[in-house]
């Protein structure tokens, strides 16, 4: 099977996964955190390059307080999962987002986990938190603005390869598939430049469900396709 680069993924229906079985929305996140952990290694042994996942939205902090502060210390115990087990993950990882919104002791977790992380030879793991593709390309346009101000870019020498090059995934290609689980058909302002030539899979599983099969099946139904970018295809 012919495998995309990479692959994103919009995690969804933890909470509807949780509220089937009359548990607490929390453990809908934590199983949800449990099957993370085992895609990203079961990803590594199919040779998948890179796989962005979408774990924390600009938009999320509009949940309960004691959501948001469950969700990170879910974050925080996922960090440390990753630091004690560093021996047994084979992935690199980093992340996406800003994280200058974060809890300090969070933000030091996710510098150590990503240097602690960097001599591995798998996959390429990128976890978006505190991430909006609105606010990633306003973060980029500063920046700019902030090159041209200094002289040292004219306005019209800007490509969008200096845009891309100034968003969370400079060093990373476009993702070939995006998945999104739980039956919902929403982008949720998640790589919206990074996707713009991107095929969709909506699947019906809830994230806790979501397993390597399912993706393999969405990665056939990505071998289906015939994409054109924009152009078109002659006939064989
Ligand atoms: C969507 O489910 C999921 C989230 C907003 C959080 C995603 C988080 C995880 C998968 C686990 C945590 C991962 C890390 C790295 C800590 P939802 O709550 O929107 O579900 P619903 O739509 O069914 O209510």
């Amino acid at each position: 099977m012919d495998l995309p680069r990479h692959i994103a993924v919009i995690m969804d229906g933890n909470g509807r996964w949780a509220k089937k079985r009359f548990l607490p929305r929390m453990v809908g996140h934590r199983t949800g955190s449990e099957n993370l952990k085992k895609l990203i290694n079961d990803c590594d042994d199919i040779g998948l390059e890179h796989i962005t996942f979408y774990a924390f939205s600009t938009e999320n902090w509009k949940r309960s307080q004691e959501e948001v502060s469950n969700l990170m210390d879910l974050l925080r115990e996922y960090l440390d999962d990753h630091i004690k087990n560093e021996r047994d993950n084979n992935f690199r990882i980093d992340f996406i987002g800003d994280m200058s919104r974060l809890a300090p002791d969070i933000q030091t977790k996710m510098k150590y986990v990503r240097e602690l992380y960097s001599t591995h030879r798998g996959i390429f793991v990128h976890i978006a938190i505190n991430y909006g593709s609105r606010d990633e390309i306003r973060r980029a346009v500063c920046e700019i603005t902030e090159e041209v101000k200094e002289g040292n870019l004219l306005p019209r020498d800007i490509t969008e390869d200096t845009i891309s090059s100034h968003l969370d995934t400079k060093a990373v290609p476009d993702p070939e598939l995006l998945i999104r689980t739980s039956g919902e058909m929403r982008l949720s302002n998640f790589l919206m430049w990074q996707l713009a030539y991107s095929e969709f899979y909506f699947s019906d599983k809830l994230w806790p469900d979501f397993k390597i099969g399912d993706l393999l099946e969405a990665v056939k139904s990505y071998n289906s396709r015939d994409r054109r970018f924009g152009g078109r295809n002659e006939v064989k």
